[in-house]
């Protein structure tokens, strides 16, 4: 295996010529490997599947399609390209040169931070290892592969930090990245939402529409860090993630682009005619999105957090676009919460901004998540129905910060508990409703082919026709 390891795992970052860090990683891809044929994608390992793979960081190089079997998948290591002269862009440290080791009194945390972001990318691949059974044609199954082996490169990125800076702690993380699994009753994965079963199309969709933006939050936020090799490695990751974003973004205004279609022909926006028909109705969709978007909100930590405002202070880990900010040290500014007051209203508390970065960082993941629902709605303007996707309130559902555990309709109003058990069969899916939207999930792998649920997308892959044979089964 030495021998051609260049080759093996493209890469930029000298391992031809780094001993050690080869040795390390050669002793990991193994136990990947077995990782991945155990709990990656299941049973489509044989297929050739019409993949990008980076093989470079320039724009030549990044997006190289052809047909590959998925354990043969080329996980290379890429970081961007560094920067001349690059400076602390945040905290305490503003100004200084960036770090291009690991400081001593910042080794731990950084540690954690790695290993929290490395843990959510094998998760998914968890999560969604037994989608391709029922993609509902071969476009989106490639799609779903493309997801799976770039999560699965992005572990590798977050090892190679790992194996590369932080010696042998860093060695025994990398190994426990494929010890905790998704769901596993006694090694769960960190984060709750890398824990819900993705077991249909319309939760994926959400999923890498809502939690695969959370991931691109975290990286951008990661992207700013004073450790240059961290955010080197998640500037570079940000570029595969698009695409994640994108088939979630597509794969929702699909699914509603279906549907209206069949209200149309209908003419009833029935929901009991609607199932009959096989599409998913609206009030369905919104369901789902108002749990996997509530679910990702909490994925951004705690509203007032002294870890935060350190990770800020020291410039760990800062704000996506820092340099959009006019003050970059935060040291005297507040932010204003919006707090329960505990007798079923709403207060007001002002908290140093550095403390406040997680809220910063989530306003801003909700403006982004807006941005899709305007395609959406849009789909449905032009269709002349007054019906409207919406977000729910910041304030709803949540488990994690100030309103953890405090009963909300969706508009973010505090209710009762009672009020909440007796009507959250209107605002989240029942098991009757993922009964049904199960019930519609078949495999469809005719070339071209589409489910029945779900509008045929705009256009092709890497400008080849919807009706491509993405996928070659042997
Ligand atoms: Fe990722
Ligand atoms: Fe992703």
């Amino acid at each position: 295996m030495e021998s051609n390891y260049q080759d093996r795992i493209p890469n930029n970052v000298g391992l031809g010529s780094n001993r050690t860090l080869q040795r390390a990683l050669e002793h990991w891809q193994p136990e990947f490997l077995n990782w991945w044929h155990g709990l990656g994608p299941s049973d489509f390992n044989a297929s050739s599947v019409y993949l990008r793979t980076a093989i470079s960081v320039d724009t030549k190089g990044w997006a190289t399609f052809d047909y590959v079997r998925m354990p043969d998948y080329r996980w290379g290591i890429f970081l961007a390209q560094q920067e001349d002269d690059r400076r602390v862009g945040f905290g305490d440290h503003f100004g200084q040169p960036v770090w291009q080791q690991v400081p001593g009194e910042h080794r731990s945390t950084l540690r954690r931070l790695i290993v929290t972001q490395g843990d959510t990318e094998p998760a998914s691949v968890e999560q969604q290892r037994l989608l391709g059974h029922t993609a509902p044609s071969l476009y989106d199954l490639r799609n779903l592969f493309q997801v799976n082996v770039e999560e699965g490169r992005h572990l590798w990125a977050m090892v190679y930090l790992l194996h590369a800076y932080f010696g042998r702690d860093g060695r025994e993380e990398a190994e426990e990245l494929l010890e905790r699994h998704s769901g596993d009753a006694d090694k769960p994965r960190i984060l709750s939402t890398f824990n819900e079963p993705i077991s249909d199309w319309l939760s994926f969709y959400m999923f890498t529409y809502f939690t695969d933006r959370d991931g691109k939050f975290q990286l951008k936020s990661l992207a700013e860090s004073s450790f240059d090799p961290l955010a080197r490695t998640c500037k570079f990751m940000l570029t595969e993630e698009a695409h994640h974003m994108f088939v979630g973004d597509t794969g929702i205004g699909r699914v509603i682009k279906r549907t209206i279609e069949v209200m149309k022909e209908l003419g009833t926006d029935d929901q009991i005619a609607l199932r009959k028909a096989g599409v998913i109705d609206l009030p369905t969709i919104q369901k789902y999105l108002n749990f996997w978007f509530s679910s990702s909100l909490d994925l951004f930590g705690g509203d007032s957090s002294s870890n935060a405002a350190s990770y800020f202070a020291n410039g760990l880990k800062g704000r996506p676009d820092e340099i959009k900010y006019e003050d970059h040290i935060e040291a005297e500014s507040s932010y204003t919460l919006e707090l329960p007051d505990g007798k079923g209203g709403i207060r007001e508390e002002r908290i140093p901004m550095r403390n406040a970065v997680n809220e910063v960082v989530r306003e801003a993941y909700v403006r982004d998540c807006e941005k899709g629902m305007a395609r959406w709605n849009r789909h449905l303007e032009e269709a002349g129905y007054p019906h409207r996707m919406t977000l729910p309130s910041t304030r709803f559902r949540r488990t994690v910060g100030s309103w953890a555990n405090v009963p909300t309709n969706p508009e973010g109003k505090p209710i009762s508990a009672e009020e909440f058990n007796a009507r959250q069969d209107e605002w989240l899916p029942t098991s009757d409703d993922r009964a049904y939207v199960h019930s519609v999930m078949r495999g469809v792998f005719e070339r071209g082919k589409m489910a029945g649920w779900i509008a045929p997308p705009e256009r092709g892959i890497n400008t080849q026709p919807i009706d491509f044979e993405y996928i070659k089964f042997h």
